[in-house]
């Protein structure tokens, strides 16, 4: 079978079928330059800001996914632009999968809005279970995967765990899974292993989904990517909104492509601190585990989750309470911060201790 062919029997039939809207910027696109815009129903006069909103964006952030391209080396057709990775996650779903027929794979503890947008869309959920240790169990994986198996999601580095997921278990993921393999690399800036872009070329049903929201500090912007083969790129562009990403958190994000060099400054700063967070963190009485981590949080086992929580918020200090996920009693994820916020929790845990 071609891989078109291989892609086109997950997409849901009505979305192959689709003819997209196509809004008045797709018509006009390709046709002589243009100054006079009345195709749009915008407002001519302006805008009453200083700068001109008036008009629609790009649909397609053209020279937002160029520079993309040529930062990974890949093509721009390669590249769709969500509000947000979470839109990525919600239109794979929208695309792929039948309500009440198909089905997706997620391995607990997990990113939870695989499961939420997979309930929106009235699609089972089911779980493969990560190990104890938050490793991967592959058998898992296939005894709950069927041929109505569309969405495979592997989070890695995994939320809330911290730890990636081995590259030989992706690879075999890759290999076997019969519908596409979602890899979520929200976090992989902040980790040792490679990311898993380079592998789209050999595997056709591989979907990345990276974002400015963690290393690059533009979570208020809603901008994130998914990465894939140019036929999955065009399903995604015809179900999203003509105008999905705004003009300002596009035009923000190019700019910030260009401080790469300040970006990575950062990301090696929040890498110490992780260190040295984990290590103040480990020699507190009410922690038992600081798990090893290739993001910018750690997963802490403390002696009691919701009291600590509680204790931090009444210092104004608010982490996220994972007692109740799956593998992880009594944990908390502390997001590593600025020297200064770090500094902070570490003194209020250590007070809360002395009390
Ligand atoms: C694993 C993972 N994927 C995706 C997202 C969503 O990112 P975005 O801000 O790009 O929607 C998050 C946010 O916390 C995340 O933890």
């Amino acid at each position: 079978m071609s891989a078109r062919n291989d892609l086109e029997r997950l997409v849901r039939p009505n979305i192959l079928a689709l003819a997209p809207y196509r809004s008045a910027r797709d018509e006009f696109q390709g046709l002589a330059p243009a100054s006079v815009f009345l195709d749009a129903n915008e407002n001519s006069l302006g805008s009453p800001l200083d700068e001109d909103f008036s008009r629609y964006p790009d649909p397609y952030q053209r020279p937002l996914k160029e520079a993309l391209a040529r930062r990974k080396g890949l093509s721009p057709e390669q590249i769709f632009m969500g509000n947000g990775s979470d839109e990525a996650i919600d239109l794979l779903l929208r695309a792929f999968c039948e309500p009440r027929l198909d089905n997706i794979v997620i391995l607990p503890p997990t990113y939870g809005m695989y499961a939420v947008q997979a309930a929106v869309q009235d699609v089972e959920v089911r779980r493969a279970l990560l190990h104890a240790d938050f490793s991967p169990d592959p058998e898992a994986v296939f005894r709950v995967t069927d041929e109505r198996s569309k969405l495979l999601f592997l989070c890695s580095p995994n939320n809330p765990t911290g730890n990636c997921l081995p590259e030989s278990f992706l690879i075999a993921m890759l290999e076997q899974f019969p519908g596409l393999v979602v890899v979520d690399e929200a976090y992989i800036d902040f980790s040792e292993q490679p990311s898993v872009l380079s592998f789209l070329e050999k595997y056709p049903r591989l979907v990345v989904l990276q974002t400015f929201s963690k290393a690059w500090g533009l979570a208020a912007l809603r901008v994130g990517m998914a990465y894939a083969n140019p036929f999955i790129i065009n399903i995604l562009n015809k179900i999203k909104y003509p105008y999905n990403l705004n003009v300002s958190s596009t035009r923000l994000a190019l700019q910030a492509l260009d401080r790469a060099d300040e970006v990575q400054a950062g990301i090696g700063l929040l890498r110490a601190e992780r260190a040295r967070l984990a290590w103040a963190l480990s020699a507190l009485p009410q922690v038992r585990e600081v798990f090893p981590s290739e993001a910018n949080f750690l997963l802490v086992r403390t002696t009691d989750a919701d009291r600590i929580y509680a204790a931090l918020c009444a210092e104004g200090i608010v982490v996220r309470n994972r007692t109740r996920e799956l593998h992880c009693e009594n944990c908390l994820r502390i997001t590593v911060g600025s020297p200064a916020d770090n500094d902070r929790l570490i003194a209020a845990l250590q007070n809360l201790n002395d009390a």
